[in-house]
This record gives structure tokens, C-alpha cells and sequence, in this order.
């Protein structure tokens, strides 16, 4: 696929960077966003060129650099819940995705500290490495321009 020299190149840029998401492993997690997450969501960046899963996908909002990013601040009809994480401060990195993604109602009334809070994502990651795998995946989308503007800013 033409992902691999891409992965690569953002794995360098992954590894300079303290933020990034490390631990998970890339290719386990390209499978499994592929066997769990690809029929609600996918990864299209800012040109429309589609990164990963299906073009016509929107059971769930766009993932194209979502580590890093606000919650609930796609072009999509969100949750009050996760709109109002989002406002709160909430962004997603792989500490707060994780647990996410093991139990999204769980993590919203933490979150918010409102046992009434509600996820619209009907759907629970089984364990933490298999998260963590799907995390370190998604953490290269965005983050090729990212580099490239830091590049950009420093010359
Ligand atoms: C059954 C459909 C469905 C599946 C399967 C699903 N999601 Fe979701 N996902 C959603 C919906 C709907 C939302 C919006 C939730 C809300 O508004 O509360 C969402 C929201 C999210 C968000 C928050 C995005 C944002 O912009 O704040 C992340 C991150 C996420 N999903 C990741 C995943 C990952 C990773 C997988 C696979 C392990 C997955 N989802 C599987 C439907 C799904």
C-alpha cells in the first residue's frame, strides 16, 4: 500500500516529537481500525483524499488528525456530551483515548463528572493494546503536515 513509505517517514517524525503517541504498534492497528472502526469512520484529509477505510463513510466523524485535535470539532452531528468535553478542554491524545475507546459513556461521565452523559459511539474497543495499536495508526494522520510546517517555520 502506499501508506508504508509515508508510515515511515512519520514514524521519524513521531519519534522527534514528546507528545506523539508511542508504544502501539502501527500495523496491528491498521488492522484493526480496518476490522473495528472502518464501517462507522474514516481518515480524508483536507484535499478529499481518502487515507484510510471508505470514501462514503459517516456513521462517525472523519479521524484525519484526530490525536491532537479538539473533541467533537468535525463537520458532523455530534453528542452534547462529547461537544461539551470538547469545550470543556477535552483533546485527544493516546492517555484520554484509551479509555475512550474501552467504554465511551464511562469516560464521558468521568469526564465530565455528569452520570448522565451520553456517547454516541455505540461501540467498545475489547483491551488496551489493541486501543493503544489503533491510537499509534491514527496518530500519523496529520501529523505529515504537521512536520511539514514545522519544517516550514523553522527555515
Ligand atoms: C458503530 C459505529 C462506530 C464504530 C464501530 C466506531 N465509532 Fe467512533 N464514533 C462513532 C460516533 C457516532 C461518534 C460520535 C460520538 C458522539 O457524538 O458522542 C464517534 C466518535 C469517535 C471519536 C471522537 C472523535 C471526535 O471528533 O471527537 C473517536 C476518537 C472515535 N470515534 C474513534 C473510533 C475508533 C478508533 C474506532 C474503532 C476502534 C471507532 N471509533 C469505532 C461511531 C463509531
Amino acid at each position: 500500500m502506499t501508506m508504508i513509505p509515508r508510515a515511515a517517514f512519520v514514524a521519524a517524525a513521531l519519534a522527534m516529537s514528546a507528545s506523539a503517541a508511542q508504544a502501539g504498534d502501527i500495523e496491528a492497528g491498521a488492522s484493526a481500525f480496518q476490522s473495528q472502526c472502518q464501517n462507522c469512520h474514516n481518515v480524508i484529509d483536507s484535499e478529499g483524499e481518502v487515507l484510510a477505510g471508505r470514501p462514503n463513510v459517516r456513521t462517525g466523524p472523519n479521524l484525519y488528525g484526530v490525536v491532537g485535535r479538539q473533541a467533537g470539532t468535525e463537520d458532523f452531528r455530534y453528542g452534547g456530551s462529547l461537544v461539551e468535553a470538547g469545550e470543556a478542554g477535552l483533546v485527544w491524545d493516546t492517555e484520554n483515548m484509551v479509555p475512550y475507546l474501552l467504554d465511551p459513556n464511562t469516560f464521558l461521565r468521568d469526564t465530565l463528572d455528569n452520570r448522565r452523559a451520553r456517547s454516541q459511539m455505540s461501540f467498545r474497543v475489547r483491551d488496551d493494546a489493541t486501543a493503544e495499536n489503533i491510537i499509534a495508526f491514527l496518530a500519523q494522520f496529520g501529523a505529515v503536515e504537521d512536520a511539514e510546517e514545522e519544517a516550514a517555520a523553522d527555515s
